[in-house]
């Protein structure tokens, strides 16, 4: 159905003024803020929207506070938008259409939205690194960021009631691919046949709640994770976890509590598949969560594990 990424993530929030004081801080450029919505954006156009979460023009909420109300994705051609109509109509799932944007709800009653993606191709590079057998920075410092601004929104992240309908309508009716997956627990999922490793990941929550776990953006290298992150801290947001690393997917990690609803990550060097790939069942492990991370982040004064 050709979906190629994540083109925006609209919450609803419950504190519009420590909302955009956060995203600011996040790195993410202001397009507009009002006290009834505001909009940012990331260097290829990724949009993060915040409007208060008693706005009548927000899909429901799949729990309590503020949360992910509608998650749009990017489309790669009116003619697969067509394809994806008719793959919503043949499967009988109720939508509507409105200047260009198809919507629906997920089986977890998610808000999603469809349109042609305004993601722009960006050129920015990440820092070579001298690794053995490729000397790639040669006669010239590394980079040490004083902030993050995130490249890409990559992938979302919700806790669902039940993974079997959900894997079901996003593989078969939406086309997304299986990356890897916890059996009976989870699933990895990506849009596109060739890309990142997920965009989408799906956990089973055993007691029918819903909710989100969290939105996550793509950073230029891992120098920028921990800039970001000391930057985060040294405005007083909380670290979840992080730094950190993955098993799953490779990527560096480290994940914030957003006022805007559940954690945020910043992420890098993350595993870029293509057909080839083979579909891992991993145990739900805390090993296969982390292969190391440091709890509650790092101190950005003493630039030490926060105690
Ligand atoms: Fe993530």
């Amino acid at each position: 159905m050709a979906i190629t990424g994540i083109d925006a993530v609209t919450y609803g929030v419950t504190n519009m003024d420590k909302c955009r004081r956060f995203l600011a801080d996040w790195g993410l450029k202001r397009l507009r803020a009002s006290e009834t919505a505001a909009a940012y954006e990331t260097l290829d156009g990724s949009q993060v929207i915040i409007k208060p979460r008693g706005d009548k023009s927000l899909p429901k909420a799949i729990c309590r506070g503020a949360t992910a109300r509608e998650v749009i994705w990017g489309v790669s051609s009116r003619a697969e938008l067509n394809r994806l109509r008719r793959s919503l109509a043949a499967n009988g799932v109720e939508f509507t259409e409105k200047a260009g944007t198809l919507r629906c709800t997920d089986p977890a009653g998610l808000g999603l939205g469809f349109r042609l993606s305004r993601k722009r191709r960006v050129k920015v590079r990440g820092t070579p690194m001298n690794m053995v057998g490729d000397r790639a920075r040669i006669d010239r410092a590394s980079t040490f960021y004083d902030r993050a601004r995130p490249v890409s929104l990559g992938h979302a992240v919700f806790n669902v009631p039940a993974l079997e309908p959900a894997e079901r309508f996003y593989r078969d009716v939406l086309g997304f691919h299986l990356s890897d997956r916890y059996p009976g627990d989870a699933v990895f999922l990506r849009c596109k046949p060739e890309g990142e490793h997920h965009n989408l990941f799906l956990l089973e929550t055993k007691d029918g709640s819903a909710s989100l776990n969290h939105v996550a953006f793509e950073v230029r290298d891992l120098h920028e994770i921990f800039g970001g992150g000391l930057h985060i801290a040294r405005k007083g947001w909380k670290t979840a976890i992080g730094p950190g690393r993955h098993p799953i997917s490779s990527a560096y990690f480290w994940y914030v509590e957003n006022p805007c609803g559940g954690l945020i990550e910043y992420y890098s060097d993350v595993d870029y598949v293509t057909e080839r790939w083979k579909p891992r069942d991993c145990a739900r492990t805390p090993e296969n969560f982390a292969e190391w991370a440091v709890a509650g982040g790092i101190d950005a004064a003493t630039r030490r594990q926060k105690m």
